[in-house]
This record gives C-alpha cells, structure tokens and sequence, in this order.
C-alpha cells in the first residue's frame, strides 16, 4: 500500500541544467521512500499539451510573443484540469518538470511581456495552484545551453528547439528571471547550482524535499 502524500513539486532551469534526469531520480527516491508518485513536465503532460508542445518546440513555428504565451498557457490549463488535479486527488506526490516560473522567465524576463500580465494568465491558467516546492537548478547559459543542443540534435537539429535557438542574451535573461523570482520567493524557490556532479546535485534536492516532506 503506498503512502498518500498530495504535495506538488516543481522543477525548473535554464536549458541543460539536468532537470530532467533529475525529476527521475527524485521520482525514484519518493517511490522507496513508499510514496505514489506522478511525474509530468510542461509544455506537455497531456495530450492536447504534448500537440501544443510540438508547435511551440518546432523550429519552424513562426509565433509572436502574445501567441507564445498563450499556447503556452493553454497547455497548462488542459495540464492542470486533465492531469496534475486528479493526481493530486488520489494523494500522489507530482513533480512537474517546468511550470509558471518557466513563463515570467521565459516569456516575461527574456521575451519582455509585461509580468504582470504574466502573472494573472498564469493564475487563471493553473486555477491557482502553486507549488509547495520549486527546485531551480541553476547553470550559466554559456555552459547549459551546448549541453541541451547536443541533447536534442537528433530531434531539432544542432541550433536545437525554437527555444534553445535563441540568443545568449535571452537565456541569460532567462536566468536573471529565475534568480529574480527565487529572491522573491525564497520559502518556495530552492536554488540549487549544478556546477557539482548529478549525485551531490540530487543530495541536495533530496534535502530540500524531505525538508519540505515534513512541513506539509
Ligand atoms: P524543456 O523543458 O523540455 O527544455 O522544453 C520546454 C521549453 O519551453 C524550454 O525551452 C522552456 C520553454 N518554456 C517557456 O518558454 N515557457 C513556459 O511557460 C514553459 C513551461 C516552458
């Protein structure tokens, strides 16, 4: 019988900080520890989500800033209604790989939307759901960013997705968003750097969680 724990967690960083790996060995760790766990990832999670994903990963999708953020907060909100409530219903733990964070990063810092308007859409889109923990996993553009191409050149080719894409200096704006929104909410936002190697990198995210497992 697994341990019913409905707690959502959410992992966010810039292009090659590993998120992904790590969000499969914390899922591994909660799963010993006798805990349901769901784990999911933005843009995507449900069907109709994962079809936005491809258009807005494509490198051929021409999408004004407006447009891009809409998409990406209609994926959200099928997420949220489809996938992420009733996980949390049946008492799993999630952890969704990107949430909002991701958009006032991503479409506020770097894409210069205001983030105030960014901050209602994701409101509304995530039926005001936040997380009970955000793990941002910090690395500089400069190193992160040919990590992630050399990842996803068999899918997007070697400039990589319509993200990855673009310039250095929207990804490094992209980090100065994450820092921002970590400063603003440092009982939420853990932030964690990954210049270590993945084992003392999930050490300290195991910390944090388990911090945070007794809180709530
Ligand atoms: P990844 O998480 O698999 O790397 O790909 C998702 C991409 O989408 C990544 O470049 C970040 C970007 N993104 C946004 O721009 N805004 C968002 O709200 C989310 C969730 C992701």
């Amino acid at each position: 019988m697994k341990k019913n724990k409905p707690l959502f967690i959410t992992f966010e960083g810039g292009e090659g900080s590993g998120k992904t790996s790590n969000c499969l060995l914390l899922k591994e760790y909660l799963e010993n520890k006798g805990f349901k766990v769901f784990l999911t990832r933005e843009p995507g999670g449900a069907s109709l989500a994962e079809t936005v994903r491809k258009i807005l990963l494509d490198p051929n999708s021409k999408l004004t800033p407006l447009s891009e953020l809409f998409l990406y907060e209609a994926a959200r909100a099928q997420h949220i209604k489809e996938i992420i409530e009733p996980a949390l219903k049946s008492g799993a733990i999630v952890i969704c790989d990107r949430f909002t964070d991701a958009t006032v990063a991503y479409q506020g810092y770097a894409r210069g939307i205001n983030t105030g308007l960014i901050g209602k859409l994701n409101k509304a889109a995530s039926f005001g759901l936040d997380p009970a923990l955000t793990i941002y996993l910090d690395v500089k553009p400069e190193i992160g960013l040919g990590k992630a191409k050399k990842l996803n050149k068999e899918s997007y080719g070697k400039n990589g997705d319509r993200i990855e894409m673009e310039s250095l200096q929207f990804h490094k704006n992209v980090r100065k968003g994450y820092l921002a929104q970590a400063k603003k909410y440092p009982q939420r936002i853990k932030v964690i750097k990954t210049d270590k190697d993945t084992e003392k990198t999930q050490k300290l995210i195991r910390k944090e969680v388990d911090k945070c497992l007794t809180k709530f």
